[in-house]
């Protein structure tokens, strides 16, 4: 059997904002990896541990935890280990869930660690899912009821860090038969057509032209 690996997003704490696809994943999985800054590998100092644990309780589940130590130093070596724990626990189970704050797109360890399994075990990344989920500024709009962007505004995220930066842009809400020849020329454009709807297309370039008003294009940093 196919090993499968899940890279689920929690939401923002608040266990109702967990989307369905993420419970499921939990629910069928059979081990889930739990990112925790305990350096003696309890779950003392894990936020994810607390919101499975609510998750057990409120759906009436329990899975084996593994305890993942993050200690948030940015350092090669510890996102290897990571991945260390993650294939030897798929070792042992066929299906496993590695959890992540918010959402995985955002400043999470996920693609940290996918960087190294794509190079590592290329049939475990294709095998791989990464489940979206609430951001925390997603959930911060809400819970003050104002919107990030609307009309003629957007919306920008600041890492605060004393350096420049790359920065991936997304692009939406196009008129039908833009040309997208006014948008910067790069390689890290991806075009997404109607994506969860009929007609869904992922294209990994700019597209020419729009033909769908449900088009939004992400140049992603590089
Ligand atoms: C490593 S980033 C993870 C972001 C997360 N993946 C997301 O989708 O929001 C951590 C930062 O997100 C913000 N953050 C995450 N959860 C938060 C919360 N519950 N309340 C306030 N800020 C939060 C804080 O700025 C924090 O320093």
């Amino acid at each position: 059997m196919d090993k499968k690996l899940y890279m689920v997003s929690l939401g923002p704490g608040d266990i109702d904002l967990l989307t369905i696809k993420a419970l499921e994943s939990l629910k069928n999985c059979e081990a889930i990896c739990v990112p925790t800054k305990s350096s003696d590998h309890s779950f003392k100092k894990s936020m994810t541990k607390k919101i499975i644990d609510k998750l057990f309780v409120k759906y009436n589940f329990n899975k084996d935890l593994i305890p993942v130590y993050t200690p948030m130093h940015f350092k090669k070596e510890d996102w290897q280990y990571q991945v260390d724990i993650i294939q030897d626990t798929l070792k042992k189970y066929n299906k496993v869930c590695f959890i992540t704050l918010g959402d995985a797109a955002v400043y999470s360890t996920v693609y940290y660690l996918l960087d190294i399994i794509k190079v590592q075990d290329k049939s475990l990344y294709d095998n791989c899912e990464v489940i979206a989920g609430v951001t925390s500024f997603s959930n911060a709009s809400a819970r003050v009821k104002k919107p990030l962007c609307m009309g003629d505004s957007k919306f920008e995220i600041i890492p605060l860090l004393d350096k420049d930066i790359p920065s991936t842009k997304i692009y939406m809400r196009p008129k039908i038969g833009f040309d997208t020849s006014v948008l910067p020329s790069s390689n890290s454009f991806y075009t997404f057509e109607n994506l969860n709807y009929d007609f869904e297309k992922i294209t990994p370039k700019k597209i020419e032209k729009t033909t769908k008003y449900m088009t939004l294009f992400i140049d992603f940093y590089s």
